[in-house]
């Protein structure tokens, strides 16, 4: 079985580095956590890289979407100073980078797969094989998409799978089923222990986000859910195990 910490830091720890990079999985880790989530897209040239957004606008202040850009295009661009002018050189990392990353600071990784059109399947592939030659990196590999759970399990039917959910929606007991989920991932809005206690009784293990406060995180963890995702992992050590 998975195990699951406490806290995971949220696209590396969003609220204290820039987003999906390496200097965030190096201050999630200083913070403390023991794992970090983070998103993946693919490039044009079918690589997958670590970003939530389907174009450059927020984290680079420019236009273009990441489909129609290639890997070493992307690794030119300066995806750090929009957050902050001292991490000008934080790049988007690709899934590979990112996973050595990982195995360097000691973390686990939670590789959210975002969807990407028709080329979803070629995403799920290309992240799979990447993910299969990781070395010494806990994962658990989540989808707001089921179709790309599944065509991730046909690649790498060993790695923990977590079914992303807004929230609780029907059916979501048999598509985590289907789908060999050892998690669900739910959403924090509108959460409450009756919700929580459904899944735990349907076997799976819990994962929320995006909970920055202590208190509520506290009060999650105390009603069955195993991992809180936080953008300030920093301000969540009280709670840490
Ligand atoms: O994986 C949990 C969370 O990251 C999902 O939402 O939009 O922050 O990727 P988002
Ligand atoms: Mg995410």
């Amino acid at each position: 079985m998975l195990d699951l910490p406490r806290v995971i830091g949220h696209r590396g720890a969003a609220g204290i580095a820039p987003e999906n990079t390496l200097a965030g999985f190096r201050a999630a880790r200083d913070a403390g956590v023991r794992w970090v989530e983070f998103d993946v897209r693919l490039t044009a040239d079918l690589v997958p890289v670590g970003i939530h957004d389907a174009t450059l606008a927020r984290v680079a202040g420019m236009s273009g979407r990441i489909a129609r850009l290639t890997a070493d295009r992307l690794a030119t661009i300066d995806a750090g100073s929009w957050f902050a002018p001292h991490f000008a050189a934080e790049r988007v990392p690709t899934l590979a980078v990112a996973l050595a990353e990982c195995a360097a600071l000691g973390l686990g990784a939670n590789v959210e797969l975002k969807c990407c059109g028709i080329r979803s399947r070629a995403l799920a592939r290309r992240a799979a094989d990447v993910v299969r030659s990781a070395r010494g990196v806990p994962l658990l590999v989540s989808s707001f998409r089921p179709s790309l759970l599944a065509a991730f399990r046909r690649r790498a039917p060993d790695v923990p799978r977590g079914l992303l959910l807004e929230r609780l929606r029907p059916g979501w007991r048999a598509t985590a089923r289907r789908l060999g989920c050892v998690t669900v991932n739910l959403g924090a809005i509108g959460l409450d222990a009756r919700k929580i206690g459904a899944v735990r009784a349907a076997g799976f293990g819990i994962v929320v986000y995006t909970v920055n406060d202590p208190a509520r995180a506290a009060r999650l963890l105390a009603a069955g859910v195993d991992s809180i995702i936080s953008d300030r992992p920093d301000a969540l050590t009280s709670v840490f195990s």
